[in-house]
C-alpha cells in the first residue's frame, strides 16, 4: 500500500539536465547563458538589507511587476512573478486542468508538462509536429483546456510565427499558454497577443537571457481576469525578497542583456556552421542552443548516445534523451567562443576516432 495518491504513485518525476560537480567543465547541458548576470544584479545583492530578510516579501512582488510592465508595455495587473517559469507551467496546470479538463501540445516539447499533468492527473493530448516543426492543425480542434506551444520550441529550437499562435488563440475555447523561456534569442515575441485575446498567456524566464538560473525567476504576461485566477492558486508568496531585487535589476538593464544575447545569437550561426561542416544535420536555431542530428551526411554514424558519453568523459556535458524520434540528435547550448572551440575540437576527435572503428 502507498501512501501517495495513485497518480503520483506512477509518474516518475521529471529528470533534470546534469548539474556536475566540477567547475572546470564545458557545461552545455542546460541552456544556461554562458555569461554573468549583469553587474546591477550584484549590485543589488550587496545592497540587501537585513530588514528585507526578517519580513515576508512583497506577495506580488510590485517593483518586478512595474518594471516588467513598462518593458513589455503592459499594465503592472498583466504581470505576475514565479518562481522560475516552471512554476507558471504548474500553477496554470493546477488552475485549468483535472481529469475532465485535458492538457494537449505539440512534440517534440519540454518534457516537464507531461511531469505536471500526471501529477494534476489530467488527460494529456500530445499532436506530433511534422518534420519542418509547423504548428500541428489538430491543436485547434483537440478541446483541450489548456494548451501548451513552446515558442522557441525545446528541444528543437524552432520558432513558429507570431500570427500563426493569434489563428490557434482565436479558433479555440481553451487557454493558450506560449512559453517563451528562450525567446531572448528570437525575433519575434507573443506580448502583442496579450492585448488581443483573453485566453493567452505568455510565459518568460530569467534563466536564460538573463543569467539568472539559479536565482528562479519567471514571470506571465496575461489579461488581467486571468493573471487574477493565476494568483489564486500561486503559493502566497512564491518569489523571495532577493529574488524580486535582483530580477528587478537584471530586467532594467536592457542594454546589457540585449549586448549578451547578440553575442550568443552570433555564436550560435558559428556553432550551427561548424557542427554542418562536421557531418550534423542542424535546423535553424531560433534559441541559445542547437539541435544537431548527428551522421546526417555520415553513411555509418558514431550514435548519439555514444557521442554524448565520449564527450562526458572529457568533462563536455551535452543533453542526450533515449527518447523516441530524437535518439539520433544532440541539444548543444550555445557556450562561449572558447567552450564552443573545445566542444567542436573534441567532435572532430570524437568522430574521426568512431570512423576507424570495426
Ligand atoms: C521550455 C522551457 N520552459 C520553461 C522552462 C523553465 O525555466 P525556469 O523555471 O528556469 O524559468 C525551461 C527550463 O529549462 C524550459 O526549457
Amino acid at each position: 500500500m502507498s501512501y501517495f495518491r495513485d497518480n503520483v504513485e506512477r509518474t516518475e518525476g521529471y529528470t533534470p539536465g546534469f548539474q556536475p560537480k566540477a567547475t572546470e567543465v564545458v557545461k552545455l547541458n542546460t541552456n544556461e547563458n554562458p555569461y554573468p548576470p549583469s553587474p546591477r544584479v550584484m549590485e543589488a545583492l550587496a545592497a540587501i538589507r537585513p530588514e528585507q530578510l526578517r519580513r515576508y516579501p512583497d506577495p506580488l512582488g510590485t517593483a518586478f511587476r512595474e518594471a516588467a510592465a513598462e518593458l513589455n508595455g503592459v499594465q503592472p495587473e498583466n504581470i505576475m512573478c514565479c518562481n522560475g517559469g516552471d512554476d507558471l507551467l504548474s500553477i496554470a496546470i493546477r488552475a485549468f486542468c483535472d481529469e475532465r479538463r485535458p492538457l494537449a501540445y505539440p512534440v517534440p516539447t519540454y518534457s516537464l508538462y507531461p511531469v505536471l499533468a500526471r501529477l494534476q492527473n489530467c488527460e494529456v493530448i500530445e499532436i506530433p509536429f511534422d518534420e519542418r516543426f509547423n504548428l500541428p492543425a489538430g491543436l485547434a480542434t483537440a478541446g483541450a483546456a489548456l494548451t501548451i506551444v513552446c515558442n522557441p520550441n525545446a528541444p528543437t529550437g524552432s520558432f513558429v510565427p507570431v500570427e500563426e499562435l493569434a489563428s490557434l488563440a482565436d479558433r479555440r475555447a481553451g487557454v493558450l499558454l506560449v512559453d517563451e523561456a528562450y525567446v531572448d534569442f528570437a525575433e519575434q515575441n507573443c506580448t502583442s497577443l496579450v492585448k488581443g485575446f483573453g485566453n493567452v498567456i505568455v510565459l518568460r524566464s530569467l534563466s536564460k537571457g538573463y543569467s539568472l538560473a539559479g536565482l528562479r525567476f519567471g514571470y506571465a504576461i496575461a489579461q488581467k481576469d486571468l493573471i487574477d485566477g493565476l494568483i489564486k492558486v500561486k503559493d502566497s508568496y512564491n518569489v523571495d525578497a532577493l529574488a524580486i531585487a535582483l530580477a528587478t535589476a537584471a530586467i532594467k538593464d536592457q542594454a546589457y542583456f540585449r549586448r549578451n544575447a547578440e553575442k550568443i545569437k552570433k555564436a550560435r550561426k558559428a556553432l550551427s556552421e561548424q557542427l554542418r561542416s562536421l557531418g550534423f544535420a542542424v535546423p535553424d536555431s531560433h534559441s541559445n542552443f542547437i539541435f544537431a542530428q548527428v551522421g546526417a551526411k555520415d553513411v555509418s554514424p558514431l550514435p548519439a548516445a555514444c557521442i554524448h558519453e565520449q564527450l562526458a568523459q572529457q568533462n563536455i556535458f551535452v543533453r542526450y534523451w533515449n527518447a523516441p524520434g530524437i535518439q539520433d540528435k544532440l541539444r548543444i547550448s550555445v557556450g562561449t567562443k572558447e567552450q564552443n572551440a573545445k566542444l567542436i575540437s573534441a567532435l572532430k576527435a570524437i568522430l574521426s576516432a568512431g570512423g576507424d572503428r570495426p
